[in-house]
Order: structure tokens, then sequence, then C-alpha cells
């Protein structure tokens, strides 16, 4: 196998009088974790190209993995699946897919996290996997129009040695990435534990965003506020059981980038219908819709939008909400966030008709 294809996908239409849109409006996609986007049908294909034989017969058989009942059940699948991934190839071609259908469903700016632990634990080199997905970044807007942002990810079940070893060694080759996050295993692993990691991030000029509240308490979304000084929080749904808390975070205008179809598909909601993402606008909480792991959790952004709209009714205004506080919540430069809170703007005006 040489170069991968890309299949083709349509996006969902839905037509008001006379113009016609998409469900998803152009947003910035803030919570993405590359390796979450390897498909199924890519494992293979990266599998056979590197003589690698996989524990699956076939799709069906891998596919019959992605049931998950917690976080953890989802990060076991999520970690022995990269075992495919080699070659700074393998890492360009994985990034490339994601922009191509990322794309094709409205993102027009993103911010890739992947998990250098996670590879070079395995042997892979530090410059292999970010080389890899940084090459396809590179030349994501002329291909893809679609502007990115690396983001350096450290997995919080592993200790604070480890990820500062990480982070002195990509701040040493000059790796390409804007932030750092934090996420893996949330539970028993506070933010605490990585307070001088963020002080060495913030010194460098890094920008700085953790996992918290996903399965989570409400108070790791204030240790990652108050000890770690983030600027956004990923998931961050379970500060609904905390009043003081959601006050603080509408307050402050702390975004959250939530992640629907995820929190369905590791249970931390019951059901999309009970989601608090409706309750979450409706307080005034900066919040914006994310895939998260799109490859496992059924879905990219426009699915979710998607399904959001199919379950809960989201109008037009709402979406171009989220759309915007996506876009104001990014790392991107402030040509570009006008750029896009005008193609906001345009697909809310289309879409009302
Ligand atoms: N790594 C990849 N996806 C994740 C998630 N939803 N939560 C924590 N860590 C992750
Ligand atoms: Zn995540």
């Amino acid at each position: 196998m040489g170069r991968v294809e890309y299949s083709s996908y349509s996006c969902r239409v839905e037509t008001f009088g006379e113009s016609t849109t998409t469900a998803a409006p152009p947003v910035a996609e803030l919570h993405l974790h590359i390796e979450g986007t390897l498909q199924p049908e890519l494992i293979f294909a990266l599998a056979e190209r590197n003589g690698i034989e996989l524990p699956y017969a076939d799709l069906d058989e891998l596919r019959a993995w992605y049931e998950f009942t917690d976080l953890q059940s989802f990060l076991d699948l999520y970690y022995a699946n990269m075992a495919v991934l080699r070659t700074e190839q393998d890492f360009a071609d994985m990034t490339r897919a994601y922009l191509a259908r990322a794309a094709a469903g409205g993102v027009r700016h993103v911010e890739v996290m992947m998990d250098p632990q996670a590879h070079i634990s395995r042997g892979v080199a530090l410059e292999t996997c970010v080389n890899g997905v940084a090459s396809a970044l590179a030349t994501s807007v002329e291909e893809f129009g679609v502007s990115t942002l690396l983001i350096a990810a450290f997995l919080r079940d592993m200790s604070e040695e480890s990820a500062l070893e990480v982070l002195d060694q990509l701040l040493a080759m000059g790796a390409p990435i804007a932030g750092i996050g934090l996420d893996s295993a949330e539970v028993g692993n506070p933010p605490s534990k990585f307070e001088r990691l963020y002080r060495r991030a913030a010194e460098a000029g890094l920008r700085r965003i953790a996992h918290a509240g996903e399965e989570g308490p409400a108070s790791y979304v204030y240790e990652a506020l108050d000890l770690l000084g983030v600027e956004r929080i990923d998931h961050g749904i379970r500060c609904m059981e905390d009043p003081a808390l959601v006050e603080r975070l509408v307050a402050e205008q702390v975004p959250l980038t939530v992640c629907p179809l995820s929190n369905v598909r590791l249970r931390a909601v019951d059901t999309l219908a009970d989601h608090p993402l409706p309750a979450m606008l409706a307080a005034g909480l900066n919040v914006s819709v994310n895939s998260d792991d799109p490859a496992y959790f059924g879905g990219y952004v426009d699915d979710n939008f998607a399904q959001l709209v199919a379950v809960h009714g989201l109008s037009v205004g709402d979406r171009a909400r989220l759309a915007a506080n996506s876009v104001r919540a990014s790392f991107a430069d402030e040509a570009r966030k006008a750029e896009l809170l005008a193609e906001v703007s345009e697909w809310e005006r289309a879409s009302v008709g």
C-alpha cells in the first residue's frame, strides 16, 4: 500500500426555504485526539504496510470491541490500536485522512492533540510521531482550507517526571507545538499532580489546556484552573454538579470543549437526550461542540451537530453560537478568528433563509 485513499463523505443537508446548508456550521475543532481518528480500515491498511499481525481477523472482529463501558475500556483499545503507527508516513496519512474528513464536515480550524508518550513508550522516536503529524498539518491550509495548531497532550496516568522529560525533549527539538494538554485516565490522577509541568510550559510560552470533569469530579476543574492555569477545559461536563463552579465558569467565560457523542459512548451520560449541553448553553457557559476520538465514538463534529439537532432540536441560532464560541476560544490569531466569525455569521444568515 502506498498512499492512503480517502473515501468521499457526504454531509447531511437541510433545506430552509430557498437556501441549502448543512446542519453543522463552520467551526474550530478544539478537542481532537489525532490517534482517535484512526479508522478501522486504516488500522488494517497500516498493519499490512508495516507487517504487523493484528489480534483481529477482520474489520467486524475489530469493530466488536467498540462497545465501551467507561473511559478506561476505551483507552485500552485506543492505546492497543496505536501499534500500527510506526513511521512518519503512518502519522502523516492518519492526520491527512482526518483533515480531509473534517474539512468535508465544516471544520475550518483545528487544534490537534497528540499523545507523544503513547508512542515513545513503545519504541517510536519522538521525531517520528511529531514530524509525521506536523508534516500533514503543514499543508492543511493549502490542501483542505483548514488552519491548524498542534498540542502535545501528556498522559496523566504516567508520572510528572515522564511528562517533564518529554516536554523538555519537545522544546529542545523545536517541535512546532502551540501548547500542552492533559489526558488519559482521569479519576485518581488529579491536575494537582502536574503543577510543575504546567509551570514549565507557561515559562516556555505555551498555551495550556487540560481534560477535567469528564469522569473526574468538579474539584478537578477547580484544580485545572487554579493550580495549572489552564485557558480551556476539555469536557468539563461534571461542572453541572456544582452551581458555584458553574457561576464562576460563566463569569470568567472559561471555554469548555464538550464532546457529546464521546460522553454517550463512554457512558459519562446515559443517552444523548440526557446530555447537559442544552442546559450548559442555557446557563451561559462558553461551550463548543467537538468530536474527541471520532473513529471510536461514531462521529465527527458534523455528526455531533446532526445528532444534537435530531435529539435536542438545537436551533440555527444555538448552533451559530456554539460555532462562534469555538472560534473565539481557539488559539488562532485575530485575523483568522475574524475570518471564521464572518463565515459563521454567513452560515447563520443562509441557514435561517
Ligand atoms: N484520550 C483520548 N481520548 C480521551 C478522552 N476522551 N479522555 C481522556 N483521555 C483521552
Ligand atoms: Zn479528549
